[in-house]
């Protein structure tokens, strides 16, 4: 699986956390030592940053290294010994904006998806409803144990925001390579500012949004796709999501990891998009159509394998349905936003496309500028 990190996020204006209140929480991994740093851009940026760890994290990184660079105690007891300052889980999960794990062992990962709270980190994430980011980090063959992408599945799905681990070299350089080192300081700290930035202009709002490319089968091996990799609808999902909106995401095929905290429907084909898009449209009060959806398919799969010296190897392609088209009659008062990819006369071939579809026909800039108020 490719990072659909994005490298834009990475900017780090100083002070423009003023007063934010974020809780890192430090789990037992060897990358414990990077969350120094980000504890270090948070508070550069003006945060407020309570560091609470897990028991196995200490033995990676002493408290008093964040406590040096956050000027308040760190927390690791859910018990602590009597006439010791500690809050409790609860005043914890009431006090932070977000929480965010870095790094996330594959343990702690595994109890949070179980819903334990066996020690003052996990009980505090039980007990908080708000924004929740995970960064894990890991040894190659821990990341693609099935076990570890269940749990982070099920985080996925429950909302969390997940910061997928790097490609590179683990603790010791050169020894072994492979997914699982800890998203850079950097990388972290632009989304979470990105996500405390956010404005929840979007707020009871439903948003559709369809992404990826679609497979045609020819054969049971074969298929006819496109290029598309997924990246654009899984961009407006997320941007939608964390402006407060509730939203639809469908999706064909992509090597991209898909965003959390939104309603995930895989499918395949352009038939499958077109029942899916219909199924929900009723529901959404935008619709964003990015996904490279075939025009055409094959008038039948074959069972088995075409062989490579059939005489007349059989194609015969006809047209799918038009999506945009044929939701676009019952469009009510919803924005739609269709997508054109054009490798000649661009601008032409788009406005062609809004023609054909009747969408907003007699009002183009409308379109322009109902995307521009609602995605800028
Ligand atoms: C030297 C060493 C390095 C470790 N690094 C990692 C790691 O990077 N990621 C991980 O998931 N577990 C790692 N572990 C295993 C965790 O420390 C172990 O699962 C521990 O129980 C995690 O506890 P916690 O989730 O409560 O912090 C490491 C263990 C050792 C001994």
């Amino acid at each position: 699986m490719k990072s659909n990190r994005r490298p834009d996020r990475d900017a780090r204006p100083a002070g423009d956390l003023g007063g934010r209140r974020i809780l890192l929480g430090v789990t037992g991994g060897i990358a414990a030592y990077k969350a120094v740093e980000v504890a270090r851009l948070f508070m550069q940026a003006g945060a407020k940053v309570q560091v609470v760890m897990t028991a196995a994290a200490t033995n990676f990184v002493a408290p008093l290294t964040f406590e040096t660079v956050t000027g308040r105690s760190v927390y690791v007891e859910m018990f602590p010994e009597r006439g010791k300052e500690s809050p409790w889980h609860t005043e914890l999960s009431s006090w932070a904006e977000v929480v965010v794990v870095a790094p996330a062992t594959a343990d702690h990962i595994g109890r949070i998806a179980c819903g334990l709270g066996d020690d003052l980190l996990t009980t505090t994430l039980l007990a908080y409803e708000r924004r929740k980011v995970v960064c894990p980090s890991m040894n190659p063959r821990m990341w693609a144990n099935p076990a570890v992408q269940e749990n982070l599945n099920t985080l996925r799905k429950r909302g969390y925001r997940i910061i997928p681990p790097e490609i590179g070299d683990m603790a010791r350089p050169g020894e072994e390579q492979g997914m699982g080192r800890l998203a850079e300081p950097e990388t972290i700290y632009g989304e979470v500012h990105h996500l405390l930035s956010a404005p929840q202009d979007l707020r009871g709002v439903k948003v559709l949004v369809t992404g990826g490319r679609t497979e045609e089968s020819w054969d049971p091996v074969r298929v006819l796709t496109n290029r598309a990799s997924g990246r654009m609808g899984f961009a407006l999902a997320e941007e939608a999501r964390e402006r407060g909106a509730d939203v639809s995401l469908i999706s064909g095929p992509s090597e991209v990891i898909p965003p959390s905290g939104v309603r995930l429907t895989r499918i395949t084909t352009a038939r499958q998009m077109a029942e899916a898009v219909k199924r929900e449209f009723g529901y959404c009060n935008i619709l964003l159509m990015s996904a490279a959806v075939s025009d055409y398919t094959f008038d039948h799969t074959a069972k088995n394998k075409i062989k490579k010296g059939d005489p007349d190897p059989e194609i015969n392609l006809i047209p799918t349905e038009d999506i945009l088209k044929g939701i676009s009659q019952n469009k009510g008062n919803r924005v739609i936003v269709g997508f054109a990819l054009e490798t000649e006369n661009v601008l032409d071939n788009a406005l062609r496309k809004i023609a054909r579809r009747s969408i907003l026909t007699s009002s183009l800039p409308t379109i322009h500028l109902q995307k521009a108020a609602v995605f800028r």
